[in-house]
């Protein structure tokens, strides 16, 4: 029988990270052993073979629009091979719900894409990183799975609702009010819900606008506290009105208390910065919850979190 394929592309992350010491959880760098290594001893599932492709190596906070860029593309091309059946993408923990978001929306795949990550470094003795990939490379072998799914510590969250929710814990992710899809126990799996779905806006050619935009519209996103002044609000206007700014701003998301309130201060700013041409979104600062649109408010609010709706109003704009 002829072997199908399952691709893996390494970003670098805690999961690729390397400390001096095999006992320091904490003091490591990020983002430094080959995704072809950490493979090493992980059991592949029966009747696949993998393919290992580095395509970045960094700590995913300084995650940009290049590396995003480059993914895109590489998982689309590997997307279409005939003989593939899925792929896995290792990712740092801190900002792999952006990317999650970014894969399902931009490619919305028929086949899985499976996000894995690690809470410890690559050299901990007692490291989380081979058991997710592991978990990762059985999900992309599942007959019928689809779409964008992150695993961590056992558990199978939907792209679109996958958030960091603790700095530490080897179960750092949580899909808040809608739940895990499934959980992966011992490589026995139970679906709870369906695999991600097209996502309502999925538009066809997003990508090919993305590789040909030179640079991607520039959204920043800020939040509503007690003791706001609207000052770094009025200063990105400022730098937007420099003949020096060649990305200027052209959307703010703006993370609002409770139900997306904002303080009176802040939301004078930025109505100012809507007046200018800025396109504002309000979401909640809160960990769950979707805002609820009243009539209350003159800036529109959206369901997603920030750092998802940062994203998708960047698409919006492209
Ligand atoms: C990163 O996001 O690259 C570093 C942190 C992590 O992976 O847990």
């Amino acid at each position: 029988m002829k072997e199908e394929k399952i691709v893996v592309l390494g970003t670098g992350g805690t999961i690729a990270g390397r400390a001096a010491s095999a006992a320091d959880n904490i003091g490591y760098q990020a983002g430094e052993i080959p995704v072809s290594e950490l493979l090493g001893d992980v059991p592949v599932p029966a009747g696949f073979a993998v393919e290992a492709v580095q395509v970045a190596q960094i700590d995913s906070k300084d995650m940009s629009d290049d590396v995003w860029r480059r993914l895109l593309q590489v998982t689309q091309r590997h997307l279409v091979r005939p003989d593939v059946h899925g792929l896995v993408v290792t990712h740092g923990t801190d900002t792999l719900e952006e990317t999650a978001y970014l894969l399902q929306r931009v490619l919305n795949p028929a086949k899985p894409v499976v996000l894995v990550s690690a809470m410890r470094p690559a050299t901990a003795t007692l490291r989380d990183g081979p058991q997710n990939l592991a978990d990762g490379l059985r999900l992309a072998a599942t007959p019928g799975a689809c779409g964008v799914v992150a695993v961590c510590a056992g558990r199978v969250h939907s792209a679109l609702d996958v958030r960091k929710v603790h700095n530490h814990r080897f179960d750092a992710f949580d899909s808040g009010d809608a739940g895990p899809v499934a959980a992966l126990e011992e490589g026995q799996l139970t679906l709870w819900r369906p695999w991600p779905q097209t996502p309502e806006n999925f538009q066809p050619g997003l990508l090919d606008r993305l590789l040909a935009a030179a640079a991607w519209p520039r959204v920043e996103w800020i939040t509503s506290h007690g003791g706001q002044s609207g000052a770094v609000v009025r200063a990105l206007l400022l730098q937007n009105q420099a003949a020096t700014e060649n990305r200027p701003l052209r959307g703010l998301v703006v993370a609002g208390t409770g139900n997306g309130t904002l303080h009176a201060d802040l939301l004078a700013a930025l109505l100012e910065a809507k007046a200018s041409g800025v396109e504002v979104w309000r979401t909640t600062r809160c960990a769950n919850g979707r805002v609820i649109e009243g009539a209350d408010c003159p800036i529109p609010a959206t369901p997603l979190p920030p750092a998802k709706a940062r994203l998708e109003l960047m698409l919006r704009l492209l």
